[in-house]
């Protein structure tokens, strides 16, 4: 049976998001519907909501989050009713020319639910990233749930699903860093302050977090910082050189995303170091550079999307860490908030006062 349920609806360009009646079908072949118990708020909810995605309204918002599996469709064999998941937005389809080439994490033909959801007009909705979680049950696609250990806490574990992922998957998969490496982190939200935290994972020795937010140098710190940088006080690619021995980092992650912050981070290197862009450009922003600049610093120029993580190898390893008290993911959820605070936490993230908000159901 089709069930109703609540979830966070925007319904168009730059209005307020409401909680509306959402129409659950029962899971088709290779689907699961999920009983969602955590889901963070996200940066791209937001852009969603402003028409910065696409236009295709109205949307079911929410895509980092934690459950358990309520109802399986036929042919679902890798997930069970009752299994504890995070859900992911790449489900990797194995048949692709990235996945043939062994490189699934660049997959452009990951799976989804076939089946919309829909409002109780009929209207059918657009699911944030394929997931669509502030709600108290959603629809996915069976490899959209990745097992993880039961016994993490819903609301840290759903946080793997997107942002945080992102910014540990930008150090460790992207930015390759190992034992003994220089790290920066230009940027340190949610992205870059685990960007940070994946950084002291894979035992980096110098980890310096640059931000305009005092607030957020300090949370920074919580998470493995081992030296900061204001942003505002003075010139940061000076500062990085000064904390590493006159070199630069071995990687810099620009978790902004900007040009001013992107060109720190390629200056801010040492010499054959790799630059990381996790953070997200507009499409009117451009960067010049001197073509020598490029060639004689050598190295490597890379972007990293949603952290190169494949959600099956790395989704149960990071809550293995995080069970075993090495990685702090409780330390991202700067608060919990029910399904009609999510308008408000928009605002909180607009002002800079919060990691993650995480909507509990
Ligand atoms: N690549 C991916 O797969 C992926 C996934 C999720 C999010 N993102 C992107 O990552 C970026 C960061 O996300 P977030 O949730 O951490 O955002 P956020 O707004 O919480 O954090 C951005 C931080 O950058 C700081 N900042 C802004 N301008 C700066 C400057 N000039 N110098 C130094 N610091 C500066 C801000 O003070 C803030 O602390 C966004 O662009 C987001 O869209 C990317
Ligand atoms: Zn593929
Ligand atoms: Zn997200």
């Amino acid at each position: 049976m089709p069930q109703t349920v609540r979830g966070v609806v925007a319904r168009a360009k730059g209005e307020p998001v409401s909680v509306e009646q959402v129409e659950v079908p029962d899971p088709g072949p290779g689907e699961v519907v999920v009983a969602v118990q955590a889901c963070g708020v996200c940066h791209t909810d937001l852009h969603y909501r402003e028409g910065g995605i696409n236009d295709e309204f109205p949307f079911l918002l929410g895509h980092e989050a934690a459950g358990v599996v309520e109802q399986v469709g036929d042919g679902v064999v890798d997930v069970d009713v009752g299994d504890f998941v995070v859900l992911n937005w790449r489900a990797v389809c194995g048949s692709c020319r990235a996945c043939k080439r062994g490189r699934p994490w660049y997959c452009f033909a990951t799976h989804n639910a076939a089946q919309p959801m829909r409002l109780s007009d009929g209207t059918a909705l657009s699911p944030a990233l394929g997931i669509g979680a502030f709600a108290d049950k959603t629809l996915v696609h069976a490899g959209q749930c990745t097992k993880v250990d039961p016994a993490a806490s819903p609301a840290a574990a759903g946080l793997l699903g997107c942002g945080v992922m992102a910014g540990l998957g930008a150090a460790i998969n992207t930015g390759g860093v190992t034992r003994g490496d220089s790290v920066a982190v230009i940027g340190c939200g949610g992205v870059g302050n685990a960007a940070i935290a994946g950084a002291r994972l894979a035992g980096a020795s110098t980890i310096i977090a640059v931000d305009l937010d005092a607030k957020k140098l300090r949370w920074a710190e919580g998470l493995g910082a081992t030296e900061t940088v204001d942003a505002s006080a003075g010139d940061v690619v000076q500062a990085i050189q000064q904390l590493t021995g006159g070199f630069g980092a071995d990687v810099v992650i620009d978790a902004v995303g900007r040009p001013e912050t992107w060109t720190q981070a390629f200056y801010a290197r040492d010499l054959a170091g790799t630059v990381v862009l996790v953070g997200v450009p507009t499409p009117d922003m451009t960067v010049e550079l001197p073509l020598l600049d490029v060639f004689g610093r050598g190295g490597a120029l890379k972007s990293s999307w949603y952290g190169d993580c494949l959600p099956e190898r790395d989704f149960p390893m990071l809550v293995d860490l995080y069970q075993q008290g090495r990685l702090d993911l409780d330390a991202f959820v700067s608060e919990t908030i029910g399904l009609d605070d999510v308008e408000a936490a928009f605002d909180k993230m607009h002002r800079g006062e919060v990691l993650r908000s995480v909507v509990m159901l």
